[in-house]
């Protein structure tokens, strides 16, 4: 049972505090998973945080005392617990899609990650297709943990490449090569993965069109089935947006950020990946995110993890955001509802998953996928 709630005015949106006990409204869980049900689990660790990432993620001393990635899958399956309590009577029919996003999730041993996927099967069981993704950096996968991972179930893998520009991933505080993106792409495909994603970021300053050119030719050449490309977002707090106030960098453009966009549809459009969705393009129907389409069509979802959103029957949640021990309820998990709200989804605002927020498309509503 969750300990005694607390409010953290500025760290999450007001809402109406949830029962201690977690319990949901009677008329929430009548027909829970009808329109579909899918687990998100946020694994809040970064081995570095680039600098333009204002994800609700920590690196080792950003976290402080208190959380460990040694302990994690394990407060993770604690807190399903107090979920299949609280579904209790009312549990969905079946398992459509996981997500575990992040931070990076594959800093986690690959047998933790398997060890929470089981945890799920067993509370509520995993449809016989059901799409089942994590997040991963291009450095923290090897051939042999993806072998892993997709023994352990894992269908779909979504990789931060970000650009093939060796300028602009330096711009960008990344740690890795693009070649080291695509080398991993190529890596989970032969480990059995049936879905591949490449993430790219545009609009970063310094990033010339054939750089982002170069970028699309990569991804096609990986052979990927999904790829999501992203404006770059200057969120308020991060070392990028500090480098750009000090006159160090200029401010992304609009313009740029549309032709980037045009191009990147043109590039990904001739090589037999089509739009479906804001940021995401998908060589094949059945290659596009179903995680990420079930957070549109008002589908039921449960979040395990810090600061992770849950939607059941029209009744919203979210967990404290600080994977800190003071936020955790004694013995339960790492995170605990701290407040909600009795209207139907808004992906929106939900950004994607968890501690997101969400670059787009010029001019669109936003949202994130990967
Ligand atoms: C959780 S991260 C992906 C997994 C992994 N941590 C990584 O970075 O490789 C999700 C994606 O969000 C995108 N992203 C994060 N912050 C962004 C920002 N400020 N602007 C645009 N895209 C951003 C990046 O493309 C990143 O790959
Ligand atoms: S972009 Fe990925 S690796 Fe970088 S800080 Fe954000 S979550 Fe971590």
């Amino acid at each position: 049972m969750p300990g005694t709630l607390v409010a953290m005015p500025g760290v999450l949106p007001d809402g109406e505090t949830v029962p201690v006990d977690g319990s949901l409204p009677a008329t929430a869980t009548t027909a829970v998973g009808a329109r579909g049900f899918g687990v998100y689990v946020h694994v809040p660790f970064c081995a570095s945080r680039c600098g333009y990432c204002d994800f609700n993620t920590y690196t080792a001393s950003e976290l402080g005392g208190g959380a460990s990635r040694e302990g994690y899958a394990d407060s993770v399956l604690a807190e399903l617990k107090l979920a299949a309590r609280v579904l209790g009577d009312s549990p969905p029919p079946r398992v459509d899609t996981v997500f575990v996003g992040g931070g990076t999730p594959t800093l986690l041993p690959a047998d933790d990650l398997a060890r929470i996927l089981d945890g799920i099967d067993r509370t509520w069981g995993l449809a016989a297709d059901a799409e089942v993704t994590t997040e991963a950096n291009p450095e923290s996968v090897t051939p042999e943990s993806l072998k892993l991972l997709r023994a352990a179930g894992y269908t779909r893998i979504s990789l931060g490449m970000q650009s093939a520009s060796p300028g602009v991933l330096a711009i960008l505080d990344r740690r890795h090569s693009a070649g080291r993106a695509t080398a991993a792409a190529l890596e989970a495909r032969d480990a059995g993965f049936e879905h591949v994603n490449l993430d790219l970021i545009y609009g970063t300053p310094g990033e010339r069109a054939e750089d982002f050119a170069a970028s699309l030719d990569q991804v096609v050449a990986a052979g990927v089935d999904h790829v999501s490309a992203y404006a770059l977002i200057v969120e308020d707090g991060t070392r990028l947006a500090a480098r750009m106030r000090r006159g160090e960098l200029p401010y992304p453009s609009d313009d740029v950020a549309a032709d980037r966009y045009l191009a990147a549809e043109a590039a990904l459009d001739a090589a037999g990946l089509s739009w479906y969705e804001v940021s995401n393009w998908a060589r094949t129907d059945e290659a596009r995110c179903r995680h990420n389409l079930l957070y549109w069509t008002g589908a039921d979802w449960w979040g395990l993890g810090p600061g992770a959103h849950s939607h059941v029957g029209g009744v919203r949640w979210w967990n404290v955001k600080h994977p800190s021990a003071s936020n955790r309820p004694r013995g339960v998990s790492t995170a605990r509802p701290v407040a909600r709200r009795r209207r139907g989804p808004r992906p929106a605002a939900l950004s994607r998953h968890a501690g997101g927020r969400a670059p787009g498309r010029p001019g669109e509503r936003p949202t994130r996928v990967t």
